[in-house]
């Protein structure tokens, strides 16, 4: 019996580009959905971009655009990386729509007859030169806890603390730098705790899995709290019905573009959306990483609850993407985006790496780059492809490209590998495509081998016909692998079906095989990952262009007058010594020569700078600077540089016509 299915991804961001660690997700839920569809179920897959909120508001302010021409640039671009790496929605559409607005407030008003909505009073961050409302991750200052400077208003990444902004020291705005006032506002919110029965009931009947149930009873435990769905303006959203400048907070209308991306999917194709949401035919699945899970376990079921809509019926939740043991990081270069990947590397790589590792829990995901390569070269590319290499082209160059009919031993091999049908096709079921992979790989190994045995190469002279019957079975052979494969490699599998000349496979023709007939031309499925293209792709992830992003992120700091700025005395030094501190691996001992006297500088530059090519040169040195005592010595000075760091550090330096202890106007 078929089934029907509405499977959905995490709505990205509209702010900014696609990268490795968003493809995770799209790439786990595209093969799912291409599974579904080549078991012969009706399944459609919507997404959108998550287009409101204070992020894309004050994006498009530093860009001096419209958050609406924002969004709509951003959308293309997400398309185009998705487009990329052959990820196929039915429909990719927008939160920022009629669709959306009008069930946000069927949500919301359903919310409020059945008596959730609460109205409380509360104070909050306030940026008076900008006029807005700062959310938590808009002030930065110094952690209460360790000092740490420059952290987030609500957690700090030095030392783990999670806090109000207030606890803060010297708290500002990242917006203007100025620091916030606290200001009363009355806020709406979501009585979650309304839920709490429902909600477990909903648990029980399998919505998570059980790796997540256990984190979601500690949520339980703590007590579940009302949530703030409003904010108040200057807010990119949907207004508030009956409010003049409340709108929804972006998290109620995001999971809601679930259901806009649907509506809009049905009423294009002449499908009654209610009927497909809510008349209890189509299985509801959505995927998402488990940094959401609260949103996508708690509020999202509860506000559906509360409007009477019908709750999903899964909620698949995946881990997040390390690369090389380590999160991922712009400085490392492995901060990797959609489109600089594309630039480099074959998406078919990824698609059947991130295959490779996924096996349906919570786990991180870990691309090792070595591991990668090794992976695609030997599998994919030795055994996989290899056999279609093997096969195809003699028989289409040296035997005109005809397939004979199996003989005892090609239905052997055919039905071997056919016998495995009901194993993969579970685990593609749990998303356990890892065991997906290493059973398809384990086949290849079985038809490689038959291969080593019947020699077509040694037998093509001297008994054609026999041959021809052995490549019809390796190419019988390719043909089941290849619909095994096709959920994780649909590029892969369409040019199989162009040289085979068949139309496109589903799971059902494994029990069919393909003889007498022609064939044509092979065609290169994929070709060898080349190590030196991976590093490229990595060194092109490091450059400026990513730390546009982050320095666009980095607050002014507080005013200073020019009075202020004329106590620092900059002066021209020539670097007489340079050399390595032991036990400080960041910082380079400098003797800094200005003339009358010399300094000594410890400075942060030792991953930029070899300190050999260091001598001689004449940089910018802040002469007055009260002397620090280090660890490692008296620090006396320093020396001006720019850049966010590690290798990105770039000394102030001074070409020509400059002496030592020469002031800098
Ligand atoms: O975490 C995020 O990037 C959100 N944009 C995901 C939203 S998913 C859904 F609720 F819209
Ligand atoms: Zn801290």
């Amino acid at each position: 019996m078929t089934r029907k299915l509405i499977v959905t991804s995490a709505l990205p961001y509209a702010n900014a580009p696609i990268h490795i660690g968003h493809l995770v997700e799209y790439l786990q839920t595209d093969i799912w959905v291409r599974f579904q569809k080549a078991c012969g179920n009706t399944c459609f897959y919507f997404c959108a971009d998550d287009t409101h909120g204070t992020p894309v508001m004050i994006r498009a302010k530093s860009e001096g655009i419209t958050p609406e021409e924002l969004i709509r640039r951003v959308h293309g671009r997400h398309l185009k990386d998705f487009n990329g790496f052959q990820i196929e929605f039915d429909n990719y559409y927008t939160t920022h729509s009629q669709e959306n607005r009008q069930l946000s407030e069927r949500i919301y008003q359903g919310a409020k007859e059945a008596g959730s909505i609460v109205k409380k009073t509360i104070q909050q961050a306030y940026d008076q030169q900008e006029q807005m409302w700062l959310p938590d991750r808009y002030i930065k200052g110094t952690c209460p806890r360790c000092k740490a400077e420059n952290q987030y208003g609500d957690s700090c990444d030095v030392c783990g603390a999670h806090y109000q902004p207030t606890e803060m020291i010297n708290p500002v705005s990242a917006v203007s730098g100025q620091t916030p006032i606290l200001k009363e506002s009355e806020h709406y919110f979501f009585r979650l705790s309304d839920y709490e029965e429902e909600l477990k009931k909903l648990f029980d009947k399998g919505y998570v899995q059980d790796s997540v149930r256990s984190k979601l009873d500690e949520w339980f435990s703590a007590g579940l709290k009302d949530w703030d769905i409003s904010r108040d303006g200057p807010y990119f959203g949907f207004k508030i019905p009956g409010e003049e400048d409340k709108y929804f907070y972006v998290w109620l209308d995001a999971p809601i573009g679930y259901m806009a991306s649907c509506k809009n999917y049905c009423d294009r194709n002449g499908l009654d959306f209610e009927q497909v949401w809510n008349g209890g035919e189509y299985e509801i699945c959505h995927f998402i990483g488990k940094d959401i899970m609260y949103f996508h376990a708690l509020f999202w079921p509860a506000l559906l609850m509360a409007a009477k809509i019908r709750v999903p019926d899964k909620l698949f939740v995946h881990g997040f993407l390390t690369v090389n043991g380590q999160k991922m990081s712009k400085s490392k270069g492995t901060f990797i985006m959609a489109e600089t990947y594309l630039k480099h590397l074959d998406p078919q790589f990824i698609r059947y790496y991130y295959a490779s590792k996924l096996s349906g829990d919570i786990g991180d995901i870990e691309l090792n780059t070595e591991d990668f390569v090794s992976r695609v070269n030997s599998d994919l590319v030795g055994k996989l492809a290899n056999l279609a290499s093997r096969s195809g082209p003699m028989l289409s160059q040296k035997l005109g490209g005809r397939l004979a009919v199996l003989d005892e031993k090609g239905r052997a091999l055919a039905d071997e590998l056919a016998a495995a049908k009901d194993e993969i096709t579970a685990d593609y079921e749990s998303l356990n495509f890892a065991s997906v992979v290493r059973r398809i790989t384990a086949l290849a190994d079985v038809c490689n081998r038959f291969v080593d045995e019947v020699r077509p190469w040694a037998t093509l002279k001297t008994d054609p016909e026999g041959t021809r019957t052995n490549l019809t079975a390796v190419l019988n052979a390719v043909r089941i692998l290849t619909i095994y494969l096709k959920p994780i490699l649909p590029v892969f599998a369409r040019n199989v079906e162009a040289f085979l000349d068949i139309p496109p496979l589903t799971f059902a023709d494994v029990k069919t095989v393909i003889e007498n007939k022609p064939i044509k031309d092979y065609i290169r499925l994929v070709e060898r990952v080349e190590k030196e293209k991976v590093y490229a792709m990595i060194e092109d992830s490091k450059p400026q262009a990513a730390q546009t992003t982050q320095q666009l992120d980095e607050p002014i700091a507080p005013e200073c007058t020019i009075e202020d700025f004329a106590k620092v005395d900059l002066r021209i030094a020539r670097i007489s010594k340079a050399q390595p501190v032991d036990g400080a691996d960041k910082l380079l001992a400098l003797e800094l020569d200005l003339g009358a006297l010399k300094k000594n500088v410890f400075a942060g530059i030792a991953k930029a700078y070899k300190p050999e090519d260091l001598i001689g040169r004449l940089v910018v040195c802040v002469a007055n600077l009260k002397p620090r005592k280090m660890k490692f010595g008296l620090s006396d000075g320093m020396v001006c540089a720019s850049g966010p760091g590690g290798e990105n550090v770039f000394l102030l330096t001074v070409d020509s016509g400059g002496r030592p202890g020469q002031r800098v106007h």
